[in-house]
């Protein structure tokens, strides 16, 4: 089997699917790794670092995309925004984020048309067997390390309380909303910096867990039953509620220095939290990060991928935190990926067992067929493809010869 890593090739992407340690790993095992040149540039890794561990480095994507039997990458499909499809060849297994949510039914019918078995690791089920495998996890956790960093950057006043001879000066007041894991990073790293940090999540479960990294917890006087499901997310709630919810947010974002808002819900827009009213009762030089920029924003006048400024007021809408931490985004990624790939190898071959549940619910079409596993109805949902069968008349699942 042939694993292949083409050159990502979004603007803003510096990561790397597989990086030289994973690559060993994988050639101990007989799998042999096929690597554009310069893919690992954007994340310190040269091609004598691939070499080194027995990779083959060839000169242009094409001729991975030719070879592999798998196809690793950290942005492929509707996460790749703007690009082309990739020139995915008929057989060819598929893994990485691939933006399942905004996947266009037509690229699912050209995958099923070309036979193409596609994983979208953002639909690993949060479930404790899944959690090495899980990249969402990963990079939000160095997303909400992230935020706050670029939040102490700008922010024209000290996170840390300063008791000097020149007198004591107060430290930051840093509001994180939504808890979840880029969250719970955000305070971490704030309260790390000194800051004086105030943590809040639709799920009151959370609570614990924001107090124990030293930071209050703050509680909204709200009907919050039935907001989170079973794996730990958020559910949508109705105008109403956000209604309520941001006339209670309004006191308190306008006495914090820093706001980071990390609300989100999976594969729906993200709730919007924080209004242009609100900004403006902040003091001036106050920043906002606006983790939930990609989806929408959870603050009125975010721009994703752009830095606003409102009435003297910061607004961060960044888009890829992750890959402005390159090496170590790439480390955790090639270990989820590993990890994934460990689960589904089977005597050097991937084995896509359907009724494997982290098979089941990351596998976007396979066989011919169109599978759209995060959409009501699950496998129920299955569609024919252009080629729903192989010959035969009946649709064929199980192992894949990689
Ligand atoms: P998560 O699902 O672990 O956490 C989201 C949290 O928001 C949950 O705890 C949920 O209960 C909470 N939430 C949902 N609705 C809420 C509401 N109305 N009020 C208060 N809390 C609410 O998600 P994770 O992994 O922490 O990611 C958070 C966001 O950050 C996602 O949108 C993710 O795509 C984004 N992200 C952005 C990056 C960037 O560079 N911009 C990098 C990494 C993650």
């Amino acid at each position: 089997m042939i694993v292949g890593v083409p050159d990502e090739t979004a603007a803003d992407e510096t990561r790397v699917a597989l990086t030289p340690p994973v690559a060993k790993k994988l050639v101990g095992r007989d799998v042999a790794v096929c690597i554009t040149s310069g893919a690992g540039e954007g994340s310190d890794w040269s091609d004598d670092d691939y070499r080194d561990v027995g990779c083959d480095v060839v000169e242009d994507r094409e001729t991975v995309f030719e070879r592999a039997d798998v196809i690793c990458q950290v942005r492929g499909l509707a996460a790749n925004e703007g690009e082309p499809m990739d020139p995915y060849r008929e057989g060819q297994i598929v893994v990485g984020t691939l933006g399942p949510f905004d996947l266009e039914d037509e690229s699912y019918d050209e995958l099923a048309d070309r036979r193409v078995s596609a994983f979208a690791l953002e639909l690993m089920p949060r479930i404790s067997r899944a959690q090495s495998m899980d990249v969402l996890s990963s990079m939000a956790s160095i997303g909400g390390y992230k935020a706050a960093l670029v939040a102490a950057e700008q922010l024209p006043k000290l996170f840390p309380l300063e008791m000097t001879a020149a007198g004591t000066v107060r430290p930051a007041e840093v509001f994180v909303i939504g808890a979840g894991v880029a969250g719970l990073k955000a305070i971490a790293t704030a309260e790390r910096l000194g800051a004086s940090v105030k943590g809040y999540d639709i799920r009151l479960e959370v609570k614990q867990e924001v107090e124990s990294l030293g930071a209050d917890f703050v509680e909204l006087d709200l009907e919050t039953e039935g907001s989170g499901d079973d794996e730990g997310y958020a559910v949508e709630m109705g105008e109403e509620f956000y209604e309520q919810q941001r006339k209670q947010l309004s006191q308190v974002v306008p006495e914090s220095d820093v706001v980071i808002t990390t609300a989100a819900i999976p594969g729906a827009p993200a709730p919007e939290l924080v209004s242009t009213e609100m900004i403006e009762g902040m003091d001036d030089g106050s920043v906002i990060v606006d983790l939930s920029a990609p989806t929408g924003g959870n603050c009125e006048p975010t721009v994703a991928g752009e830095t606003v400024e409102h009435e003297g007021v910061t607004i961060f809408g960044p888009t890829n935190l992750p890959a402005t931490v390159s090496h170590t985004a790439s480390q955790l990624f090639a270990n989820n990926l590993y990890n994934f790939l460990d689960h589904l190898l089977d005597e050097g071959e991937l084995d896509l067992d359907t009724d494997d549940e982290i098979v089941d619910s990351t596998l976007l079409t396979h066989d011919g067929r169109i599978r759209r596993p995060h959409e009501d109805g699950g496998e129920e949902a299955a569609e024919d493809g252009a080629e729903a069968d192989d010959g035969d008349g009946e649709p064929t699942e199980g192992e894949a010869d990689a």
